[in-house]
């Protein structure tokens, strides 16, 4: 179990001091894919390099199975460092070493004899699935090929967690698929616990059990997948959940109104499948006009969110507000 404590980094930025890392507190339990999403500059990777230690925070405990690895000595803070591997977003491979080299270099960096090292090697080749491509160089790689021999490599000394690092930023979709699928399996094969650093929504979503939302160096919001997409309370969450929603420009939207209430309807996986809206417009004497929506498949459900403007007497709209609230619906009120 990791267990991130207070954790506080300044960096002086135009001779101004500010804190990357202010005050960030979370824990990540054995077996456990967490995510950490937030916009650029958010503090993200500046998390990941502290957790490993490539930095020092000020303050703040970093627990791994209850001990802090910033009051431990060399000896003992170096084991604890070949526990956790890391991947990142530029892959980071040798390029004068072929693939096999690649995996083999932590090995050899370990004092393994040869044949270990060489059987090894051949199980990893096989589970990222790129045994053909062993005397290959990195540069006749595709991005997707590049980032599962980086993931063969971090797995080689068989680590306890691993550190990703946009992982997935630099890949289209059918290879974000195929890592993440792979970084699954290493959780559910070998029991590894993953943080997983990213700015997509889509990615935390497909693989995570947990998604801490970071902004300014702080983590304003963190919960279970499911929970977060059903109930997101701090704006830059909402933003991430509704994806589209945040480009859309809002004054657009009220252009297109005719003076109705704008709400922002929120569904869970229950109440998304039943039409809850056209039971309302049935029984209440309102016009209920979808004006921009997104209903997000989740691992197990799904959950998403209508933006709508309702017309009527005050009355009824209050009665349709109701109506939504007592079945489930959060109502949101539009600026
Ligand atoms: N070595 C550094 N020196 C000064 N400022 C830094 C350094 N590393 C990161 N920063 C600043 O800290 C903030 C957080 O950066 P970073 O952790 O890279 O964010 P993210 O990974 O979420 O994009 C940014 O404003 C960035 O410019
Ligand atoms: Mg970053």
């Amino acid at each position: 179990m990791i267990r991130i404590e207070n954790l506080v980094k300044s960096y002086t930025l135009q001779d101004k001091e500010f804190k990357a890392l202010n005050h960030v507190s979370f824990e990540v339990k054995k077996g456990e894919i967490f995510g950490v999403i937030g916009l650029s500059g958010a503090g993200k990777s500046t998390l990941v390099r502290c957790i490993n230690r490539l930095e020092t925070p000020e303050e703040g405990k970093i627990l791994i199975n209850g001990q802090d690895i910033l009051s431990m000595n060399e000896k003992d803070l170096s084991k604890e460092r070949k526990k956790m591997a890391m991947i990142f977003q530029s892959f980071n491979l040798f390029n004068q070493k072929t693939v096999y080299k690649n995996i083999a270099y932590p090995l050899e960096i370990e004092g393994m004899p040869k044949e270990d090292i060489h059987k090894r090697v051949l199980e990893l080749l096989k589970f990222v699935d790129l045994e053909s491509k062993k005397l290959e160089y990195p540069k006749n790689l595709s991005g997707g090929q590049k980032q599962r021999v980086a993931i063969a490599r971090a797995l080689a000394s068989k680590p306890q967690t691993l550190l990703s690092d946009e992982a997935t930023s630099a890949l289209d979709p059918a290879n974000t698929k195929i890592i993440l699928d792979l970084m699954r399996k290493a959780v559910d094969e070998f029991g590894l616990t993953i943080i997983m650093i990213t700015h997509q929504m889509e990615v935390a979503k497909a693989i995570c059990d947990r998604i801490a939302v970071m902004e300014h160096g702080q983590i304003v919001e963190q919960n279970e997948v499911e929970e977060l997409f059903k109930n997101p309370k701090h704006p830059v969450t909402k933003s991430f959940v509704r994806g589209t929603a945040e480009k859309m420009d809002v004054s657009k939207i009220i252009e297109s109104t005719s003076g109705g209430r704008l709400v922002t309807l929120n569904f869970d996986n229950n109440t998304a499948k039943e039409s809850i809206v056209s039971k309302v417009i049935k029984e209440v004497d309102v016009d209920i006009n979808i004006l921009l929506g997104k209903i997000t498949k989740l691992q197990n459900s799904s959950a998403g969110f209508l933006t709508v403007e309702i017309s009527g007497k005050d009355e009824d709209i209050e009665k349709a507000i109701t109506m939504f609230m007592k079945n489930n619906v959060t109502v949101e009120e539009m600026p």
